[in-house]
């Protein structure tokens, strides 16, 4: 499929949110050594709606779910004839009212930000949320519904409070192909006083219904098509390979890796390229249901304390710690890297370096002038880490000190 570059079709996919719970099987594939699939979960989003146009979906969608829905989008689409305003008239449209919230973060989400949202959203007595925009903006709306019932402040939970009631329905809609934030369990937030950036993780946060368009993603510019981009192929490569693998969540990020590796340098040179677009939207959201099951590895365990000091994007960084950490993982990731090199054509870790520097991102932390102090403030902050825990070799702080000094 798609091979020409030919652009992919309108699909829908309808699941009971939990697919292949306790499979077991075998693999027919290696007749000489069958060996049993071990028991796994799968959880993922209600229903995925994919596709150019699609977005106008969005108020049919929430109609099904609600009365009056809570618009949580990136101030860029509340332009006339935006995004938003296509929600808005798919909203009106099927019914529902629709309030738009008026202080969105315009960078990634502190603890403020996504109360205030919180608070917003209870104030307007919506019953469902729609989130539109990157990473950021819908993991502010994941947050803002799941937590909607919840009488906690936001803080307690952040600070590892286990959320008791559910929460009210979140309809995802990304518009940068990058974090995969519309499939996943967690927001990820941070609290600036306390230089700490975090998870709230509950698996009733999976979005219900997630619309990907493509169109949604044409105005991104080139610099964060290239930076997101990258966390979509870390991602995708990190849930490959990570300790929580298995076979669906392998085939999910195979196919990621496949769409991103061929899609992303075209999409970075020319924006307008739905096709490209296209490709890395899906390949974004496969990584984020992949991620979201299997976890992820040590890029993301070193990148958190990274983007909180330094306020690096977190793509930024992920696209800068990808191949020193594939290579202190290559010996034992060896097959799955075999798989990877096919796909791109040459050995994938030089491939990766290749690409990063087509993209324009540097191959070092050096701008940043970390120092030695500095880096073991990130060594102990990376510890704890559970994407750190999933990665496929065992990485103590001499690891990562050594990882960080070939790069500051
Ligand atoms: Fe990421």
């Amino acid at each position: 499929m798609n091979r020409k570059g030919m652009r992919l079709c309108n699909f829908s996919l309808v699941e009971n949110g939990t697919l292949g719970q306790n499979l077991r099987g075998v693999d027919l594939a290696d007749k000489g050594k069958i060996k049993m699939i071990e028991r796994f979960t799968l959880l993922t989003s209600g229903k995925i709606i994919f596709g150019a146009g699609t977005a106008d979906s969005a108020g049919a969608e929430a109609a099904a779910l609600g009365r009056r829905a809570f618009i949580v989008a990136d101030r860029h689409f509340r332009e006339a004839g935006g995004a938003v305003e296509i929600v808005r008239h798919s909203c009106a449209q099927a019914g529902i009212e629709s309030v738009v919230f008026d202080s969105p973060p315009t960078g990634e989400p502190d603890l403020d930000a996504v109360e205030r949202a919180r608070q917003a959203q209870r104030s307007a007595q919506c019953d469902v949320v729609i989130g539109l925009g990157g990473g950021s903006i819908l993991d502010t709306a994941k947050a803002a519904a799941g937590l909607a019932r919840e009488a906690g402040p936001l803080r307690e939970y952040f600070d590892g409070r286990a959320v008791g009631a559910a929460g009210i329905p979140f309809i995802a809609m990304p518009t940068t192909a990058g974090s995969g934030a519309e499939a996943t369990v967690n927001a990820v937030l941070s609290d600036p006083s306390r230089q700490i950036k975090q998870s709230i993780r509950d698996n009733r946060f999976l979005a219900r219904v997630i619309i990907a368009d493509p169109r949604l993603t044409l105005s991104c510019p080139p610099r964060t098509t290239a930076d997101s981009g990258m966390d979509a192929l870390a991602q995708a490569i990190e849930s490959f390979t990570s300790l929580g693998a298995n076979p669906m969540t392998d085939a999910l990020a195979f196919e990621a890796a496949r769409l991103i590796l061929r899609s992303l340098l075209p999409a970075y040179r020319d924006g307008q390229n739905l096709d490209a677009r296209s490709d890395m939207l899906l390949g974004s959201l496969m990584a984020g249901i992949a991620l979201t099951n299997a976890r992820l590895g040590a890029i993301h365990g070193l990148a958190h304390p990274l983007g909180i000091r330094w306020h690096i994007p977190h793509g930024r960084i992920c696209a800068i710690l990808l191949a020193p950490v594939m290579r202190f993982n290559e010996n034992v990731a060896k097959a799955k890297y075999v798989r990877l090199s096919e796909l791109a054509g040459e050995e994938i870790i030089t491939h990766v370096e290749r690409l990063r520097d087509a993209l324009d991102i540097p191959a070092d932390l050096k701008e940043y002038r970390i120092t030695s102090e500095e880096v073991e403030w990130i060594v102990k902050e990376s510890l704890p880490s559970g994407s750190l825990k999933m990665n496929p070799r065992p990485a103590r702080a001499e690891d990562l000190r050594e990882i960080l000094a070939s790069l500051v």
